[in-house]
């Protein structure tokens, strides 16, 4: 069976990872390692079980993909050295990892006529070989061009993934959405514990109080969906209620209770009268 060559840039986590996990799917063939570090090239070729380091870019074999697993802020530079001295295939395609950045990073290749594409499996990649045991099943976003995508959901499923394609463009929104769902559940956490501490909960029991209602509220919104695990004064229409929130919040917490308020007054929807929506709106832009 012909197996697709992959040089890799970059030995890091995400790189010896993925390196591992391609060699053991039998469809691709570790070709290249270059990384800034002549140690870590070598660290990940024994690491992968195949695969040659190299030290500079012009040393790099041709290959059918090229991964660009360098830190999201060194991909443009890594891609402009890779279109001035890397040697290509007819249908060499490089891509790169990263969640935040846009295809246009490899925009020096595709002027140079060379596909790119990009792979982000949604995974934290604290230690390569505990990332490996545990990748099956991983989502993996992908970006560029209707053939360029197709390649790489190939190499997505070689990995165990499961690949899935953005709209153009959608990089930003993407990454947003990781944001929302990741950080800003984090933020939520931290105020809903202010306004514990706020009521006499002393700090060793915020935790406590918050986090079975969180945990269930999180798996109801998750399988049910978000409109119909909506619980609360809101969706209650209870807008006596909503008003003795906003007169004991503190003044830099009063927006996001209004905005977030707004949001879920139209999550509601239909279970609140329009003469409920319109009380509870009041109040929330009063
Ligand atoms: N880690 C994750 O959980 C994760 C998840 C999804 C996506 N990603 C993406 O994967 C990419 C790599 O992240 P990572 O976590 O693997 O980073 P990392 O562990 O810091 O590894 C980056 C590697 O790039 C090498 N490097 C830096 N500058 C270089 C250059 N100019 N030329 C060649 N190699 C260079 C470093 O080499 P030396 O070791 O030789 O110094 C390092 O080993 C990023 O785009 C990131 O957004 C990461």
């Amino acid at each position: 069976m012909h197996k697709a060559s992959v040089n890799i840039v970059g030995a890091g986590r995400l790189g010896q990872s993925l390196g591992r996990l391609l060699a053991a799917s039998g469809r691709y063939r570790i070709a290249g390692v270059l990384s800034a570090h002549a140690e870590s090239a070598a660290r990940a070729v024994a690491f992968i079980g195949q695969g040659e380091a190299v030290g500079t870019i012009a040393e790099l074999p041709t290959a059918d993909y090229t991964l660009l697993a360098v830190p999201d802020g060194v991909i443009a530079e890594a891609a402009q050295a890779l279109a001035r001295d890397g040697r290509f295939l007819p249908d060499s395609l490089v891509f790169h990892a990263s969640g935040a950045g846009e295809l246009d990073l490899l925009a020096t290749l595709a002027e140079r006529g060379i596909a790119v594409g990009c792979l982000h499996p949604a995974f934290s990649f604290a230690d390569p070989a505990r990332a490996v045991a545990g990748f099956a099943g991983t989502p993996c976003a992908l970006d560029g061009d209707a053939p360029s995508c197709a390649r790489l959901a190939n190499l997505a499923e070689a990995l165990g993934g499961k690949p899935f394609r953005l709209a153009p463009g959608g990089k930003a929104a993407y990454h947003a959405a990781l944001s929302v769902a990741s950080n800003y559940l984090v933020t939520l956490t931290e105020l809903a514990g202010q306004l514990a501490r706020q009521a006499g909960v002393p700090d060793g029991e915020v935790a406590g109080l918050i986090g079975p209602l969180m945990r269930q509220t999180l798996a109801n919104a998750l399988t049910l969906g978000p409109a119909a695990a909506l619980t609360g004064p809101i969706v209650r229409g209870d807008a006596g209620t909503v008003a003795r929130h906003l007169a004991v919040l503190p003044d830099d917490v009063q927006p996001v209770y209004r905005r977030l308020g707004e949001r879920t007054v139209a999550l509601a929807g239909a279970r609140l009268s329009a003469q409920q929506q319109a009380a509870v709106l009041a109040l929330l832009h009063g």
